[in-house]
């Protein structure tokens, strides 16, 4: 690998400081073989700027927390390699999230938010036994809900939707595909009409305006547009039962 030498032009801003205004900061880093935006931002705060705020847990794509926009496009710094980019690597927080500063914004406000609008556990009205024997699931059905669960809750869905940057109380993709998730559990015993209340309006599934750039961004492939659909067809579906007992 030729050797490069690489501008990053960062986005700065800390809310604590509102009189310095947001800015673009650029810094220049050697490559080195196999180095991510994740490893290349590292390097940076610990050689060159130790004031640069970003978020990181887990390094390898499953806490989610270094979700960003890089290039432009929503995408997680530990999953990025810097061989893949151009020399110039520009680096901005996920909007639509509450900035924390710099790179770093607070993604778990929102998904509290949606774990809890959405009741994000399995409703039933079964008295647990813990006698009883396991209940078999068919592994389609088991493999859909896997599926939706791969969710990191990086937001990079979020991120990338139109409608959500446009709309503060649009759901979104990570949300509908976490209603998904348990419309599909046989286990669940929620109607139909419950679902309805929380994603059957414009908020819900029916804001979405069908750009699907969720789909094509989500670091952890779920098939979003398929969930989507999944929800959209139901919630219709309800929409037109409902119609005709009017
Ligand atoms: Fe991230 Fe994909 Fe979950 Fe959206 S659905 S929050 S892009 S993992
Ligand atoms: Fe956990 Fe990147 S650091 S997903």
């Amino acid at each position: 690998m030729a050797d490069r030498l690489l501008t990053f032009s960062i986005f700065r801003y800390n809310p604590i400081t509102p009189e310095i205004p947001p800015r673009m900061q650029e810094y220049q880093l050697e490559e080195t073989m196999g180095m991510s935006l994740f490893i290349a931002l590292n390097r940076l705060r610990e050689e060159l700027d130790p004031s640069l705020m970003f978020d990181f847990v887990c390094r390898a794509a499953i806490c989610g927390s270094c979700a960003m926009l890089i290039n432009g496009r929503p995408g997680l710094a530990c999953k990025t390699l810097t061989q893949d980019m151009p020399d110039r690597i520009t680096v901005m927080p996920l909007p639509v999230f509450k900035l924390v500063g710099d790179l770093s914004v607070d993604t778990g406000v929102w998904f509290r938010h949606l774990n809890v609008r959405t009741e994000a556990w399995i409703h039933t009205d079964k008295v647990f036994n813990p006698e009883a024997i396991e209940e078999r699931m068919d592994n389609p059905t088991a493999q859909a809900i896997y599926d939706a669960e791969r969710c990191i809750e990086c937001g990079c869905c979020i991120g990338a939707c139109a409608t959500a940057n446009m709309r503060a109380d649009f759901m979104g993709a990570a949300f509908l595909n976490r209603i998904a998730r348990f419309m599909i559990d046989p286990r669940d015993e929620r109607p139909m009409a419950q679902y309805f209340d929380v994603v059957g309006t414009d908020e819900g599934v029916f804001g979405c305006i069908g750009l699907m750039a969720c789909d094509d961004l989500c670091p952890m492939e779920i098939p979003l547009q398929g969930q989507l659909a999944f929800v959209r067809r139901k919630m219709a579906q309800m929409a037109l039962k409902c119609a005709r007992c009017k």
